[in-house]
């Protein structure tokens, strides 16, 4: 299974977004995660569709949107024409879950389903089949560089487990307090997608420290 990094821009220095997006392309980054809160599903506000277009028209790179908001089934269609590759919403969200998946696949995106810590693994079961993807919170939605809750490691098994399993070929992504440390153990669990937001855009080498989240790196 291969490893990848998405970059959360949320760390990102907003004022020279170019250059940051530059930055994740010349360091070998896989691709760019877009944090889009409404001040209702979370306590905070971030970015949205003018924002994306501009990241569209700057980049191939592989746009991973996740969706933080009340009603995504009502703004999938603009994302998708705005040119995110892949879609993740939540199944805590108020828009029916297999009718918000059914819309982002006929706009021919990819649909990632996504579960707050709190959310049991078995609740995204029945909707592997039609997912490219699961998203599993590692941090209570809403704010960058909080700490990894280890609880989530379980989780994050049981899915990988299950998608074993019934045979599919669905990415697990984590998102949260993923780091140097976080990193092995999250892979270990069955993760293979991992954001990166305040860690990755840290450090000094950006190259190294993605080579080190998607691989056990000699000491
Ligand atoms: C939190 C966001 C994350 C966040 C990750 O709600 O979904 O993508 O930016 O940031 P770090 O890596 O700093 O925890
Ligand atoms: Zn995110």
């Amino acid at each position: 299974m291969k490893n990848y990094v998405s970059a959360s821009v949320l760390s990102a220095d907003m004022l020279e977004l170019g250059k940051e997006i530059k930055k994740l392309e010349d360091n070998g980054i896989d691709m760019l995660h877009f944090d889009v809160m409404d001040g209702i599903f979370v306590p905070n506000i971030t970015f949205g569709i003018p924002v994306l277009q501009q990241v569209r028209k700057v980049t191939d790179i592989t746009l991973d949107v996740h969706l933080m908001i009340a009603d995504p089934l009502k703004y999938v269609k603009r994302f998708a024409d705005s040119g995110a590759d892949l879609i993740s919403f939540h199944i805590e969200s108020d828009s029916d879950t297999l009718e918000t998946i059914k819309a982002i696949k006929e706009c021919g995106v990819k649909p990632a389903l996504a579960i707050k810590p709190a959310t049991p693994a078995e609740s995204v079961f029945e909707y592997l089949p039609y997912l490219d993807m699961v998203l599993v919170m590692t941090v209570e939605p809403g704010f960058g560089g909080q700490s990894f809750i280890t609880e989530t490691v379980d989780k994050i098994r049981a899915v990988r487990q299950k998608i074993t399993e019934l045979g599919l070929d669905v990415n697990v992504e984590v998102d949260g307090g993923i780091n140097g440390v976080t990193s092995g153990t999250v892979r270990e669990a069955g993760a293979n997608v991992l954001v990166s937001g305040s860690y990755l855009f840290a450090a000094g080498n950006m190259a190294k420290a993605a080579q080190s989240l998607k691989e056990d790196m000699p000491c």
